[in-house]
């Protein structure tokens, strides 16, 4: 019998692959943590069985058609897999998995964490000092928007945006969400146009796909309130990076707290000078707990494919 061989292309935390070990599976990994470029990624495709990967690495049709033949699944540490071309691994018969519901309570986590820092400008404050520039209390110091007792808007309501919605009742905030399909849940606002005028703050939880690439751009900035602030963890190109940096400049929103970048690890430099802008480079999940149990899950749903069994973590039947 062959032993099935999964290719796992960064350095992973500590247990993160144990149950590719406990299933006796072989390991290939890179001595040192370089990512791989496409044409590696596409070479080394074409000589395993499965691949564990991270969501910078880009799984296109190239790499996919690559390893054809003998690739049975790819497994994605990340829930967001538009890194990858679901649909050309589906054609191959190769399966997807990725790691939902195991990050939505660290990713909420961190959402509420930058629309809080947003409100309350932590880190223009904390910059002014740092750099020695504080003077002493100031009564207009500083000032921000309040959060609590105000409107949250999500844009998304899945797992994680039913998370930050816990949060945010805990701070006495009213909560809508915009869904395609009427949840019918109290707070579906079937009109994002509509979610977006009635906010005090809103927060992105959609995946990235043809239909949200771009969704919040200038048209749609200029209806959100003067004293609002965008919250995005979900993925970058969802906001038009120029157009948020314009409202910030112009100030017809308040403030922005983003985790997630149009072209990452670039930050559009306009971005980078607006006023009230909280950036963070894409940490979502990143806690210790998390991210092993992300790299676990990503295995586990590997180790199932092979074993000839459907995981719950499947992104594309098979
Ligand atoms: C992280 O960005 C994820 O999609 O899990």
């Amino acid at each position: 019998m062959t032993i099935d061989r999964v290719l796992v292309t960064r350095r992973l935390l500590p247990g993160g692959l144990d149950p590719l070990s406990a299933a006796g599976l072989d390991v290939v990994q890179r001595e040192n943590d370089v990512p791989f470029t496409g044409s590696e990624l596409a070479i080394a495709a074409g000589e395993v069985d499965a691949i564990v990967c991270v969501l910078t690495d880009r799984i296109d049709a190239e790499v996919l058609r690559a390893g054809a033949g003998r690739l049975k699944v790819v497994g994605n540490l990340a829930v967001g897999h538009d890194n990858i071309d679901v649909a050309v691994a589906a054609e191959l018969g190769i399966a997807v998995c990725n790691t939902p519901g195991v990050l939505d309570e660290t990713t909420a986590d961190l959402a509420f964490l930058l629309l809080l820092a947003a409100a309350r400008r932590a880190s223009d404050a904390e910059a002014d000092l740092r750099q020695g520039r504080w003077t002493g209390f100031g009564i207009a110091n500083f000032l921000g928007t309040d959060v609590y007792d105000s409107t949250l808007g999500l844009v998304g309501y899945g797992r994680i945006g039913r998370a930050v919605a816990r949060r945010a009742s805990g701070f006495g905030m009213r909560v809508l969400h915009h869904t395609r399909r009427d949840t019918g849940e109290q707070g579906w606002v079937g009109d994002l146009d509509e979610l977006l005028v009635s906010a005090d703050a809103v927060s992105l939880h959609v995946p990235l796909t043809e239909e949200t690439r771009g969704m919040v751009d200038a048209r749609r900035l200029a209806l959100m309130r003067p004293h609002a602030v965008l919250v995005n963890t979900a993925r970058g190109p969802i906001v038009d990076e120029v157009a948020l940096a314009d409202a910030l400049e112009r100030g017809a929103i308040f403030g922005a707290g983003i985790d997630v970048y149009e072209r990452e690890p670039e930050v559009h430099p306009r971005l980078l000078a607006a006023p009230h802008a909280v950036l963070l480079p894409h940490v979502g999940s990143a806690t210790e707990q998390t991210r092993r149990r992300m790299a676990q899950l990503a295995c586990e749903g590997v180790v199932a494919v092979l074993a000839g069994e459907r995981p719950p973590n499947l992104v594309s039947p098979i």
